[in-house]
């Protein structure tokens, strides 16, 4: 099987693992820090995600939110998240995907978000487009910030203070604010042109893998808040993203 073929499919089977369960699911555990929630669909999901990985890729390194690192992480690494948005899910919130990436060196070079209640299925490859559903896929044109769709978000306790002042910014050029519960999909409707920027911190590689290179090959621009390349072997990862005008002002006249 290609690789695109062996991520989707891979997303969709975890998926459909995500989808037989939604809204018929009644407990979950809190994980180590507050707002972490974790159910036995994440870990199903991902006992399905990580078998499919090592029956095909057997040599490759795999990092994943619910089991950790394994394997050699210098070569080829699966970055997976089984289902982002876990609140939302037990919430009965229609908003969460699986996510999951190939990184070398920090950089990912291939991804899948897979939104299963929408089924819609974003993919890139670097240098080969982002699509979903298989059809191409673009960030906003938008120029300026002026009246912007702004996806803007932390985790508790993680530099609450600096948010408050960028949204504060934000609020005198846009009305338009969205927090939605599962970084993967936003970054997702970043690149096909839904939302127009998003700015969070505190993520871990997981959230952000797949994410990257749909956007970079939906177009956009994706930095740390110092405008650095992100590197998934970073634990901590801030992220600002939006169209290359877009990215460009909320760094400058927001981030400052
Ligand atoms: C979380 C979601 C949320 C983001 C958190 C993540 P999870 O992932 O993506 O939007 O704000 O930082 O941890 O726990 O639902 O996989
Ligand atoms: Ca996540
Ligand atoms: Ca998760």
């Amino acid at each position: 099987m290609q690789l695109e073929d062996f991520i989707q499919d891979v997303a969709r089977g975890a998926g459909e693992i995500i989808r037989e369960k939604y809204q018929k699911l009644d407990t979950w555990q809190a994980k180590g820090s507050r707002g972490d929630v974790v159910t036995e669909v994440d870990v199903a999901s991902e006992e399905y995600v990580i078998g499919r990985i090592k029956a095909e890729f057997p040599s490759d390194g795999i990092v994943s939110e619910e089991t950790g690192a394994q394997g050699n992480l210098d070569g080829a690494v699966w970055v997976i998240d089984p289902l982002d948005g876990t609140k939302n899910y037990t919430m009965q919130i229609p908003m969460f995907a699986v996510s999951i990436g190939r990184a070398e060196g920090g950089v990912p070079n291939a991804g899948a978000i897979y939104d299963p209640i929408h089924d819609e299925m974003f993919y890139a490859q670097r240098g080969c487009g982002a699509r979903v559903n298989g059809r191409a896929i673009r960030v906003a044109e938008e120029k300026t910030v002026d009246d912007c769709l702004i996806n803007v978000s932390w985790s508790p306790g993680s530099d609450c203070a600096n948010f408050i002042k960028y949204m504060e910014y934000l609020s005198h050029r846009t009305a338009y604010f969205r927090r939605f519960g599962s970084a993967a999909v936003v970054m997702a409707y970043i690149a096909c042109g839904r939302l127009h920027g998003y700015m969070q911190a505190g993520l871990h590689p997981w959230d952000a893998a797949a994410g990257i290179v749909i956007i970079q090959e939906a177009g956009g621009m994706i930095t740390d808040f110092h405008g650095k390349p992100i590197d998934l072997r970073n634990s901590n990862i801030g992220i600002v993203t939006a169209n290359p005008d877009i990215h460009a002002e909320l760094m400058k006249e927001v981030i400052g």
